[in-house]
């Protein structure tokens, strides 16, 4: 079997929770797995822009004594310098996995389907699995069991978001997601996640409200209203998006000591200011550095021999 990781919602609960603990303890006891990748190639290959993702999966690798090689958005060009089935056969004859940051999400399945390695999905226009991965980390490494918090998310309804819908549907817990309506969540996923629901016990609430959404939150999470690939909405996108920022008067709805979270790159004074994002409240870096301890067990995980 392949260990593809390409959305939250190809794992159980319990294999979510393993995931977690595995990047807890890499984190805790890194030298444990220093030989964890030994002989393993890992391409990386990012068709949009990376600070995070690259780095934690590059060092990660290189941390976990593996080797990364890394293309660029000009160089291999799926689908339009080759087909994407051919980059995915040939390059399963080099490397032992591939990271992809890519537009459409069918890409990501295309190079799954046709690839005899694990790709791993670094973000694509619908999913980002493994910053959701290092966010569930952090809200359970600083604020404990999530079943028992009140998770908001202020803004678009864009990957990340769909990622943490999965997340908290599959795992428990109360989220809820205010958007603009034009901008909510895809509606095939809130469809889908209401069986996940049933099975966790999980609440999502999807609505319009930013106040409501934000009072009595132990966790507040934004991420950029314009994501890559959505540059030209932009204009479009700052007015209809002004009630969702994460201010200090929205973060007075929320509980004393509320969690704030972004997945960064942030557009410091759209969807929060400085002062939050710079404030007490703030764990966004904590979180940032997280991607790396998500990413390695994410590897781990992928090239563990089978058994
Ligand atoms: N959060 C995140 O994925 O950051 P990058 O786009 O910099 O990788
Ligand atoms: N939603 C953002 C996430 C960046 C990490 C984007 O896709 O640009």
């Amino acid at each position: 079997m392949i260990r593809h990781f390409i959305s939250l919602k190809y794992f159980s609960a319990q294999e979510l929770w393993k995931l977690v603990n595995l990047a807890s303890d890499i984190k805790k006891n890194p030298d444990k797995y220093h030989e964890a990748l030994d002989h393993k190639t890992v391409g990386l290959i990012f068709e949009k822009p990376s600070l995070r993702t690259k780095t934690a999966f590059f060092v990660g690798t290189e941390q976990l004594g593996g080797s990364a090689i890394y293309y660029g958005s000009d160089e291999i060009r799926l689908g339009r310098r080759e087909k994407t089935s051919d980059v995915a056969r040939t390059l399963s004859g080099f490397l032992d996995a591939i990271v992809l940051r890519t537009f459409s999400h069918d890409n990501v399945l295309e190079l799954a389907q046709y690839a005899s390695i694990p790709v791993i999905n670094g973000l694509s226009d619908l999913l980002h699995p493994s910053q959701v991965l290092a966010d569930i980390m952090t809200i359970t490494e600083h604020k404990g069991d999530i079943k028992k918090l009140k998770v908001t998310y202020l803004g678009d309804g864009n990957n990340v978001c769909n990622s943490l819908i999965y997340a908290f549907s599959i795992l428990g817990g109360n989220l809820v997601v205010a958007t603009p309506r034009r901008y909510q969540p895809q509606k095939e996923i809130i469809e889908e996640v209401k069986m996940y629901c049933r099975i966790s016990g999980a609440n999502i609430t999807i609505s319009e409200w930013a106040q409501d959404a934000a009072r009595d939150a132990d966790v507040l999470y934004t991420d950029v209203w314009t994501s890559m690939g959505k540059e030209q909405e932009q204009r479009k996108r700052l007015k209809v998006f002004r009630p969702y920022q994460i201010n200090e008067k929205i973060l007075l709805l929320a509980k004393n000591d509320c969690m704030v979270l972004h997945c960064l790159p942030a557009h410091r004074g759209e969807e929060i200011t400085d002062s939050v994002i710079d404030g007490n409240n703030s764990f966004v870096f904590t979180q940032a550095q997280n991607r790396l301890y998500a990413a390695k067990a994410i590897l781990v995980y992928a090239l563990k021999k089978n058994g």
